[in-house]
């Protein structure tokens, strides 16, 4: 089983706003809401292909329950903590030209009896887990190395370990070695502290990534990713499809990387049906998600080679 941890989880707000006038009134043709965060988005499409996932993390007020309703409309299972403060609202206005205006909350304070709450409650939820996925911003009040803590946990109940954060939080959380990591681009540019210009530099940026994790991914959107393990390394090529929306693709190359794992794939194949999902959602809506169908045909027109 996957148990995904989002530990500021979001209601996506899209809202429809043609030749948005700043600063005048304006008229909102349509809004769509869905559940957001990379945790909960990696069990979406999990529970999509057919496998076993929760999602856990901190939901809270109303906002939260609405989160708890689509995941249950959609049958993906959850079990997340409540927390006082209401989960924040992540809106994007369209206006028609050129790319959304989006506007991000910090989400609500987390207090250290929460916290503590939420670490009793993961470790039930680990001892039933193969994968742990951690991910995403930590909300205000949650310490800085609350995904090395999480890990360690994970680790401690023997489950195998996804990490995909940026910045402090991911620096801090590699300190217990995932058993995986997937920056993109320019993630891996950062934790590297050197430019990426092509696709071979992310092949030997996976390879110098494993001194961080024991399997690496870095991903490059719509010209595939490389993969790194003691193996050896791979390079995969997406499937070339019309892009819609990519918010959401790289939790859904993860969804289904851990997907296949848990069927009996191994690395390279399990990769394959990460390119497949990733470029599934690419060619949906906003924040919808890939659907099982379109994974399937894209599976064959991705491809993943050994370089090394
Ligand atoms: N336009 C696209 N065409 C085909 N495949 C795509 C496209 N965009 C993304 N993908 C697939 O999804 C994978 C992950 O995408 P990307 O590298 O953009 O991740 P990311 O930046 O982590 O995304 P996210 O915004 O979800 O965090 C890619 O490796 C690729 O397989
Ligand atoms: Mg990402």
């Amino acid at each position: 089983m996957i148990v995904s941890v989002t530990l500021n989880p979001c209601v996506d707000r899209v809202v429809f706003v043609p030749g948005l006038r700043v600063g005048d009134t304006n008229r909102v043709e349509r809004v769509e809401t869905d559940a957001g965060g990379k945790g909960v988005n990696l069990s979406r499409v999990v529970a999509e292909l057919g496998g076993r996932t929760i999602a856990t993390g901190f939901l809270g007020g109303g906002t939260g329950a609405q989160i708890r309703h689509v995941l249950h409309s959609q049958g993906v299972h959850n079990s997340f903590v409540e927390a006082a403060g209401a989960t924040r609202v992540n809106t994007s206005i369209e206006s028609g030209d050129g790319p959304p205006t989006t506007l991000n909350e910090a989400g609500p304070t987390i207090s250290e009896e929460e916290w503590h709450r939420l670490l009793a409650h993961c470790e039930n939820l680990f001892h039933r887990a193969d994968w742990v996925a951690l991910g995403g911003s930590l909300p205000p009040g949650v310490p800085p190395d609350a995904f090395r803590t999480l890990g360690e946990l994970a680790r401690r109940e023997g489950c195998r370990v996804l990490l995909d954060a940026d910045g402090e939080a991911m620096r801090l959380g590699v300190q217990m070695r995932p058993d995986l990591i997937k920056p993109n681009l320019r993630e891996a540019e950062r934790l590297l502290g050197t430019a990426l210009p092509d696709r071979s530099a992310a092949v030997s940026a996976a390879r110098d990534l494993r001194s961080m994790a024991e399997n690496v991914i870095v991903s490059m959107g719509k010209d595939g990713a490389a993969l790194a393990t003691a193996d050896g390394a791979w390079l995969g090529r997406s499937p070339q499809v019309e892009s819609r929306s990519t918010i959401g693709s790289g939790d859904s190359m993860l969804g289904a990387l851990l997907w296949a794992l848990g069927e009996g794939s191994d690395w390279p194949e399990a990769l394959r049906w990460g390119l497949a999902a990733g470029a599934a959602t690419a060619t949906t809506d906003g924040s919808e998600i890939a659907r099982k169908p379109v994974v399937m045909l894209l599976y064959n027109e991705a491809s993943v080679e050994r370089v090394s």
